[in-house]
């Protein structure tokens, strides 16, 4: 399980696995009757907080967020809940995983309402980060969110490397080429 220098602990998934449910009220809805998307980002951002500090046992902050897909709109009076397990560990970043469902209590309609990913980075009374304990996998499902997040990983290090050697030609006439079939028109 822990090669010999590893001398940090190994918490098990469970340990940190945390749930939170709140209730939609008309304060949190947009223009349209919706809840605003921002109340679930903050929502899935505490619960993400907990759950890695509960692994870490440390003050933790946010380092990104992967993909958030709103897949339903949620109404005011459901409940929503959200599920947060740590997914993945490095030295003193973690991956938390969030399941989002919406609950109709008066139809008893539940529906996903996104997945997403946060990075956490564990720090010191210094604010540096901190190696955090290790990561003991127990079910099939926990192996699969391992692997998976550590294959986003690499995904998004690649991406990241592409996106950075974007150009964008010096011409205009080159960008009007580039453009070319887009919805936007160069004023130039
Ligand atoms: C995220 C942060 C801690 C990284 O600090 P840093 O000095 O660059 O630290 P390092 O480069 O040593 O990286 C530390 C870990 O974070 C990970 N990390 C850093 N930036 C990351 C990013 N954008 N996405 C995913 N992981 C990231 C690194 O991979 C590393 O992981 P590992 O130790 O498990 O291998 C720092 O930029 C920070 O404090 N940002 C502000 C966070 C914050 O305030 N969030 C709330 C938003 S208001």
């Amino acid at each position: 399980m822990s090669s010999p220098i590893d001398v940090q602990p190994y918490k098990p998934v469970s340990f940190s696995e945390t749930v939170i449910t709140e209730l939609m009220i008309p304060s949190y809805s947009n223009f349209g009757g919706k809840i605003h998307g921002g109340i679930l980002l903050s929502l899935m951002d505490k619960v993400a907080y907990v759950c890695a500090a509960k692994h870490a046992g440390n003050y933790c902050v946010t380092a990104s967020i992967d993909t958030v897909d709103f897949l339903q709109p949620v109404e005011v009076g459901e409940l929503v809940s959200l599920m947060a397990s740590v997914n993945y560990v490095g030295k003193t970043s973690l991956v938390v995983g969030i399941r989002v469902i919406s609950e109709n209590i008066k139809t008893n309609t539940v529906q996903h309402t996104n997945t997403s990913y946060f990075t956490m980075v564990a720090k010191d009374e210094s604010n540096k980060p901190v190696m955090i304990p290790g990561l003991i996998l127990q079910t099939r499902d926990q192996v699969r969110r391992f692997i998976e997040a550590k294959r986003r990983k690499e995904i998004k290090q690649s991406y990241k490397q592409e996106v950075d050697a974007i150009e964008v030609p010096d011409e205009y006439e080159q960008c009007r080429d580039l453009l070319a079939g887009e919805r936007c028109y160069v004023a130039q």
